[in-house]
């Protein structure tokens, strides 16, 4: 992919449905004993990694006039699959499915593409094992493919657990919905909320704060049909392209502002952004707005660990507005990073250096020394398969010299398959 440099960005810019409440919104409405009818569910290839899991789990899940249609049964009524599950690059899918798959009573196989039988699976082997889970993986296990003995007498257990991943939250909570006793995760900070927000919609007996949960088993789901938001995540390239060049302004409807995942707008501000939240209103337990934003001065920040999950998603993009800004941003506590899809911490030193930005690498995290009059050098550069890494260098490409390339762009598809089509139309 070619990307030259451009002045400016404008328009009303329609961005596709949340990732995380995508995943959601189709596994926790194929318990929830209801046809659920999603809105703006977000086609791209790890949410349609969800689905195809799942019809092979024998949900029947239709997809018709833009809408998703999950025909929700009860985990009684799941079938064993025929065939093994593949994930392909979806973090998600594989860690939250694996916590359903634990309460069945059939085998199945998890599996992902080079990244994710690379990624961290202990994480969630070692809690579902101590609920009785029978659950192997590769390396001891540590990662995946997957093999999973469902088990019907799962136990509820308190975890104490010291990472903040709303994956792992996740996986736990759905194993422990149909596990025997209450289940409780103490994790040290807030990470993102939605599992917990639609089992709560759903009627499940639950309590949360973003770093506690608190789920007893026996309330039956009972679904209800979904909108999904805007995904921030995605959303977030287009606020910082308008932030860093000039005479630019776009306005974003429908965004998803949950307080778990709204952060780097908050940080932003900070940082100088005109940039403002309107119209606050909320739809199926989650808090969404218009945002509209515009040409900024940007000043630098510093971040540090007990905020790193609320906008884990973001940085990539973040070390963009960094690189425009007037002075050292700081990154700390960001060792999460290494283990996304790819080694974010890495991948950003290696190719910011190569267009020319002061960058130094830490093992928890990153400083980039901002230059308000910023113009990358042309290189070639790689997102190492990285969705949210080649969107990244796209927008920092926005402000090149002449040109960059990007090896690898394809992987754009994994969260947002309209990226540079939607990105030419608001260009000039
Ligand atoms: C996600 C949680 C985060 C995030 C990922 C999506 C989710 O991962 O990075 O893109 O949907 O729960 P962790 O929970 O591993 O931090």
């Amino acid at each position: 992919m070619e990307i030259r440099s451009n002045k400016s960005i404008n328009g009303i810019i329609n961005i596709p449905g949340d990732k995380s409440i995508s995943h959601r919104s189709a596994i926790i409405s194929s318990i929830s004993n209801r046809k659920v009818e999603i809105t703006n569910f977000l086609h791209s290839q790890d949410c349609l990694n969800t689905l195809d899991v799942l019809k092979k789990l024998g949900i029947i899940i239709e997809d018709r006039n833009q809408k998703i249609i999950v025909h929700g049964k009860t985990i009684d009524e799941f079938r064993e699959p025929n065939t093994i599950l593949d994930v392909g690059n979806s973090g998600t899918t594989i860690r939250l499915i694996a916590g359903l798959l634990s309460g069945t009573d059939f085998m199945s196989v998890l599996c992902g593409d080079k990244s994710i039988n690379s990624r961290p699976m202990g994480r969630i082997i070692d809690p579902l094992l101590e609920m009785g889970a029978k659950i192997y993986g590769r390396d001891h296990n540590t990662k995946a493919p997957l093999v999973i003995f469902g088990q019907k007498n799962l136990k509820g257990k308190i975890f104490d657990i010291n990472i903040s991943s709303a994956q792992v939250k996740s996986c736990i909570s759905l194993a422990a919905l149909h596990a025997d006793g209450i289940t409780e995760i103490i994790q040290p900070h807030k990470s993102r909320d939605h599992t917990e927000r639609m089992l709560e919609y759903f009627g499940a007996n639950i309590a949360y704060d973003g770093k506690y949960t608190k789920i007893i088993p026996g309330n039956k789901l009972t679904g209800r049909d979904l909108f999904v938001p805007a995904d921030i995540s995605s959303a977030i390239f287009f606020i910082v392209a308008s932030l860093i060049l000039e005479n630019s302004h776009v306005i974003l409807n429908n965004v998803g502002i949950n307080k778990t995942r709204s952060l780097i707008l908050d940080i932003l501000i900070q940082m100088g952004a005109n940039l403002s939240i309107k119209n606050k209103r909320v739809k199926n337990n989650e808090e969404i707005a218009d945002i509209e934003s515009s040409t900024s001065n940007l000043e630098p920040i510093e971040i540090n660990e007990d905020i790193i999950p609320n906008i884990i998603d973001e940085i990539p993009i973040l070390c963009v507005a960094a690189a425009k800004a007037n002075g050292v941003t700081i990154i700390k506590g960001a060792r999460e990073l290494r283990y996304k899809e790819s080694d974010r911490i890495r991948a950003i030193y290696t190719q910011f250096n190569k267009l020319g930005i002061k960058i130094k690498e830490k093992i928890d995290g990153l400083q980039i020394q901002g230059n308000k009059d910023l113009k990358v050098k042309s290189a070639a550069v790689d997102s190492f398969g990285d969705h949210r890494m080649v969107m990244a260098l796209t927008i920092l490409g926005l402000l090149a010299k002449d040109k960059i390339n990007i090896i690898n762009s394809d992987c754009v598809k994994t969260s947002f398959p309209d990226f540079y089509e939607i990105l030419e139309r608001h260009l000039s």
